[in-house]
C-alpha cells in the first residue's frame, strides 16, 4: 500500500450533493488532492436520512454508481490513489436504521462512521447521539468538530468524548487562517495535544472549497512532531480500513 496521506472527509463524488457538480470538477479536485500527497481518498457525500424511504433508496443508489464511475473513469489517471466510498451522515435517529439497512455508508465498509450535528446543538445531545452510535457497535467520527459551539475550546469535553470511544475529525482549512487567528491556535493546540484523531479537507469545489492538504501539512509540519502528523493523517485512517465487519 503507498504511503500517502488519506483524506476521509470530502465532497468529490460529483452530482451527488453541494460538492462537485460534475466529473470534470472531480478530477480537477483529485490532481490537487494527488498535488497535495494525498493516495487514500474516502468520498464522503452527505447522507441526510428522509422520512420517505424510497427517497433513500433513490439516493443510496445514486451514490452507489456514481462511486463505481469516478473510479471506472479516474483509476487510470490517478492509478495510485485508492479510493473508497462513506458517508457524511446527518444524525437523526433513523439514521442507525439506514446504516442497519445498508442504504447509508459506513466507512469503507468498516464500523467507523463519519457523523455531523446542527452546529449549536447541545452537549448533552451530542453525547446522547454519540452514545447511540457506540450502542449499536459503530466507531463515530465527529466531523469538523472545531464547528460545535458546545465543543468549542472546551478540552474536556473533547476529552471525555473520546474517553467513550468517539474519534474528532478536524477540517485542514483552518491552518490556513492569518497569524493572529485565534481559532487557528485553538485547532493547532488540539492537534499537538492528540485531541484530534483525523484530519480531513471536506473540499467542495476546486476552487472556493477546494482541498487543502498541503497547506496544512505544512504549516503542521512546523508546529507538530512529524510522528504525530504520520498518524492523525496515515495510521489512524489506516485502522479504518483494518476494522472491516
Ligand atoms: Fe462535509
Amino acid at each position: 500500500m503507498n504511503i500517502g496521506y488519506f483524506d476521509i472527509h470530502n465532497h468529490i463524488l460529483p452530482g451527488i450533493d453541494d460538492g462537485a457538480q460534475n466529473m470534470e470538477e472531480t478530477i480537477k479536485m483529485l490532481a490537487m488532492e494527488y498535488e497535495d500527497g494525498v493516495r487514500h481518498i474516502i468520498f464522503t457525500p452527505h447522507y441526510v436520512p428522509s422520512s420517505q424511504e424510497e427517497k433513500n433508496i433513490e439516493r443510496s443508489e445514486r451514490i452507489h454508481k456514481a462511486f463505481l464511475n469516478v473510479v471506472k473513469v479516474c483509476k487510470e489517471q490517478f492509478s495510485d490513489i485508492e479510493f473508497f466510498l462513506g458517508n457524511e451522515l446527518y444524525y437523526r435517529n433513523d439514521i442507525i436504521k439506514e446504516l442497519e439497512e445498508k442504504r447509508a455508508n459506513t466507512m469503507a465498509g468498516s464500523r467507523y462512521i463519519l457523523t455531523e450535528f446542527s452546529v449549536n446543538i447541545s452537549y448533552e445531545e451530542l453525547k446522547k447521539a454519540m452514545q447511540n452510535y457506540l450502542f449499536h457497535g459503530y466507531l463515530p467520527i465527529l466531523a469538523h468538530m472545531e464547528r460545535y459551539q458546545c465543543l468549542y475550546g472546551r478540552f474536556e469535553r473533547m476529552g471525555e468524548l473520546k474517553n467513550m470511544g468517539c474519534f474528532l475529525q478536524m477540517n485542514t482549512e483552518n491552518f490556513l487562517e492569518g497569524f493572529f487567528s485565534a481559532n487557528k491556535r485553538f485547532c493547532t493546540k488540539a492537534v499537538k495535544e492528540g485531541y484530534i484523531d483525523f484530519l480531513g479537507t471536506d473540499s467542495h469545489d476546486s476552487v472556493k472549497r477546494k482541498p487543502t492538504m498541503g497547506q496544512a501539512v505544512k504549516y503542521l509540519n512546523k508546529k507538530v512532531d512529524e510522528r504525530l502528523i504520520r498518524k492523525i493523517l496515515y495510521e489512524n485512517p489506516l485502522e479504518i480500513l483494518r476494522e472491516k465487519y
